[in-house]
């Protein structure tokens, strides 16, 4: 039985991510606008997803793509510029019957944002919005690292003073300690919960509190600084702020919101969907997909394991089992392309494992995120200049590796294409014209190589495409109420190939099988017949006992 309260209208719902100076540039300028998605809404609809997430498109000076927010009331130009345009977005996402979910920066905004502005010319009450602290010992107040590389305080010479950035030192943070700085944020959101914004995506939203002497901590290898973040992630602070934006926003507006969150245990997480009181929906887990490097680094990989990404992806099912709600992702913005990082991105088995990937994931309880280009199996980068790259992180990186650190640049090229942020960045992939169909004009990055094998229109036309298999997808799990309510079994899992589990609800089964490699593996079934209701390879009808899985083959199917 479902219970009335475990009914929410986003549990069944697939979301759309699009980062919008990628998706489709609708005036020429290079960079993608929001006019650009509402005239692809359409094709966004014939997914089957229910939700259009668009990444920050405010005024910024785009130091981190928009995740320095420089004004949360106006819309930045290289994006069209004029509010107009987004009334006729979100009017039109609603004519087509989907939901939009805003972007919330909120942990920090841009340097160039006017608050920031005040304090810097000593305004004391806009200096108290951000956390400006008198050197310490001639130095800065702590050690802690910025996560785009470098120290995480930034000096003010004609203030004397530091202010804290975990991010990009344009991204100076937010002092939540202040009641003004939560009154405004709510401000924000309830002018846009008016507009007719139907959710937030809450950015880096689980470092609200900062503890508020800012210990050191012992420095990384090689460094001076160290990641504090047991010292600002997912303090117990954090959830009386949710609490308040639930009472005040969340819940009047009727909103879903969604958290991004890093460091976090199982505790933590439950806490957050509401354990104790009411807080967010849904947690969308960096925990999820870091398995494949060491620690947070992403530019240390480690071989793709297909037992570390199921203990991860298992252990958190496990974790939310009876509370809370994940977002289920295996892309995003700031990470590669996952065919060419879990999957096998050859001609030979790109789509089959680009599939195979979608049955594995959204299979499983949570809410299913495919990122722009995910569903064509977009690929990592093929650049070969180091000034191809946009992302704050690969200045610091190449200067350190490469110009100081006298490491071979092919190498570091590698590790920019294979695993920096910009490997999900470049332009969505429409057409076999120039630029893959995404402008006329040279785009901001530049167009991955594959745009005349990879792209929109031919796999439109193929009835086995990836494209044509995640609209399969998201429309056959709509029709099982096992794959939203039900529990998930893992089974036959002892091999480092095979991914799979069952979903079971009242008298439904349902099996998700997945061989993440290039080679034949066998999988014992649990007991019965199944009927097959998705194949990539798309010639499979029924299946019992014991399955061999060809390379990358993926398989759901529902006990007869
Ligand atoms: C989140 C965003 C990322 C951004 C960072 C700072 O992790 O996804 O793109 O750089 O927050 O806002």
């Amino acid at each position: 039985m479902i219970l009335e309260k475990e009914k929410n209208w986003w549990k069944d719902a697939a979301v759309y991510q699009i980062y919008p100076k990628s998706f489709y540039d609708s005036n020429n300028d290079g960079f993608g606008d929001i006019e650009g998605i509402r005239q692809k809404l359409p094709y966004i609809k014939s997914l089957g997803v229910d939700v259009v997430w668009v990444c920050p498109f405010f005024k910024s000076p785009q130091a981190d793509n928009g995740y320095d927010v420089a004004d949360y009331f106006e819309i930045d130009p290289i994006f069209g510029g004029n509010m107009e345009d987004l009334r006729n977005l979100i009017d039109d996402t609603h004519k087509l019957g989907m939901k939009f979910v805003l972007d919330l920066v909120a942990n920090h905004t841009s340097d160039e944002h006017e608050w920031f502005q005040k304090a810097l010319a000593g305004d004391e009450k806009y200096m108290n919005y951000y956390y400006f602290r008198d050197p310490v010992n001639g130095k800065a107040p702590s050690n802690w690292a910025s996560v785009f590389g470098g120290g995480a305080w930034e000096y003010v010479p004609h203030l004397d003073k530091y202010y804290l950035h975990i991010f990009h030192k344009k991204q100076p943070d937010l002092n939540w300690e202040n009641k003004e700085v939560v009154d405004e944020v709510i401000n924000i959101m309830k002018h846009w919960a008016e507009y007719g914004v139907d959710g937030f995506r809450l950015d880096a939203i689980n470092y609200l509190y900062k503890e508020p002497d800012f210990p050191s901590v012992e420095p990384m290898p090689g460094s001076e600084f160290g990641f504090g973040t047991e010292h600002y992630a997912n303090k117990p602070k954090v959830n009386e702020h949710f609490n308040r934006l639930n009472r005040e926003v969340f819940g009047p507006y009727n909103m879903m919101t969604v958290a991004e969150v890093a460091y976090i245990n199982g505790d933590q997480a439950r806490r957050y969907c509401g354990l104790e009181k009411p807080e967010v929906d849904m947690l969308y887990l960096f925990e999820l997909l870091n398995f494949d490097q060491d620690g947070y680094d992403k530019f240390a990989p480690l071989p793709f394991d297909v037992k570390a990404f199921k203990e991860a992806v298992f252990g958190w099912q496990e974790e939310m089992k009876y509370f809370g709600h994940l977002a289920l992702f295996f892309s995003n913005h700031d990470q590669a392309r996952s065919v060419s990082r879990f999957g096998n991105d050859s001609d030979e088995y790109r789509d089959l494992s680009a599939k195979m990937h979608g049955n594995a994931m959204y299979m499983l309880k949570g809410t299913p995120y495919i990122y722009q280009g995910e569903e064509l199996g977009m690929t990592s980068l093929d650049y070969t200049d180091v000034n191809d790259f946009h992302d704050v992180e690969v200045p610091f990186m190449w200067q350190e590796k490469v110009v100081e650190g006298g490491e071979s640049p092919e190498k570091w090229i590698h590790l920019f294409n294979t695993r920096s942020r910009d490997g999900g960045r470049s332009p969505m992939q429409w057409d076999s014209s120039e630029n893959g169909g995404f402008s006329k004009v040279t785009p901001w990055q530049k167009t991955n190589g594959n745009y005349t094998k990879i792209n929109v229109e031919l796999q439109e036309k193929d009835e086995k495409s990836p494209l044509n298999f995640y609209r399969q997808l998201l429309k056959v799990r709509k029709t099982l109420k096992s794959v939203i309510y039900g529990t998930v079994t893992p089974f036959d899992n002892d091999s480092d190939a095979t991914f799979c589990y069952s979903r079971d609800f009242e008298d439904e089964q349902v099996i998700s099988i997945n061989n993440f490699k290039d080679y034949d593996v066998q999988v014992k079934l649990p007991q019965g017949r199944f009927n097959v209701v998705l194949s990539n390879y798309g010639d499979v009808t029924e299946i019992e006992d014991t399955v061999t899985l060809r390379p990358y083959e993926g398989i759901t199917a529902v006990k007869i």
